[in-house]
């Protein structure tokens, strides 16, 4: 297996289906234009993912989250990417209903935020979807084990696959989600064997999150990731910076200066010396 070191050839959907047992996918969110730029060299693929209802907006679950939010941040996230894949997140209740509904409402973000594909929550109950999307045009990354969405139906954000009914189910969501057509499948909260069984099983790469190193790329919310997010750290993130410390701690250095008049400094100020005008004619001009 190779580490290819990240190189600047522009990543699609299709592109990364071939990447079954090859690189790893690098795979993290953005939900802003910024975000994204700073990530796009580094990532292979960039995932407006609906957890942005909990990260930005503070809900305590995806489901609030409407198609308007998905698609002002997954334009935004787009304008700030030239060469990761962008896959946009299909917000609860705009896709559930029909194949024909999560058509219209998946054409509505690829026309309006320009993003490489959707991704859908949901397994065998979602295949015929999956199929619909993706026989018309629409790259579809899937989203297996622990769905956010259903949360008040699995009773709370608990892992998938631990009984051996469980993890049935998450093999044949598996199956049944590639065999539709989907170019990857997110699989997010299960173990080690249940992870290993369902990347052997299926011809399209896995993305794993809280699904061990068997899967055949990662995600990670860059927020947990970078210590943007709330207190609470979930026992499958791993923090590489601490940056609300960093951010608390510039605030008040700035809060301070403020206090004591040190900021703003005279670098800080305009000047008359530096306001532009246009020069004086010279006496030879004025005559
Ligand atoms: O919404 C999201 O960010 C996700 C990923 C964490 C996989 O679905």
């Amino acid at each position: 297996m190779s580490v290819a070191a990240p190189d600047s050839k522009k990543r699609t959907p299709a592109e990364l289906a071939r990447r079954k047992s090859g690189a790893p996918i690098v795979a993290l969110t953005a939900y802003s234009a910024a975000m994204a730029r700073t990530l796009d060299p580094i990532a292979d693929l960039l995932l407006v993912g609906d957890s942005l209802g909990m990260v930005v907006y503070g809900f305590d679950s995806t489901l609030p989250v409407t198609l308007e939010m998905m698609i002002a941040h997954g334009a935004a996230a787009v304008r700030g990417a030239t060469r990761a894949c962008v896959i946009v997140d299909m917000p609860f209740g705009t896709y559930q209903e029909s194949p024909a509904q999560a058509f219209k409402n998946a054409a509505r973000i690829m026309a309006e935020t320009g993003c490489a594909g959707i991704k859908i929550e949901g397994g065998e109950a979602m295949a015929d979807t999956v199929r619909f999307l993706v026989e018309r045009g629409i790259p579809v990354l899937g989203h297996i084990g622990l769905q956010p969405q259903s949360v008040n139906v699995i009773g709370g954000f608990r892992a998938q696959g631990r009984n051996e009914a469980e993890a049935d189910r998450v093999m044949a969501d598996a199956r049944a989600i590639a065999k539709a057509g989907a170019f990857a499948i997110v699989i997010e909260g299960t173990n080690e064997p249940v992870a290993r069984r369902v990347t052997e099983a299926i011809p399209v790469p896995t993305i794993g999150i809280g699904a061990s190193p068997a899967c055949d790329g990662q995600i990670l919310v860059t927020e947990d990731l970078v210590g943007l997010s709330d207190g609470h750290k979930p026992r499958f993130v791993k923090r590489y910076a601490e940056l609300n410390q960093a951010v608390a701690a510039a605030a008040a250095a700035y809060a301070e200066d403020v206090r004591t008049r040190a900021f703003p400094g005279p670098e800080h100020c305009y000047g008359p010396s530096t306001i532009e005008r246009s020069p004086k004619p010279t006496a030879s001009q004025r005559r």
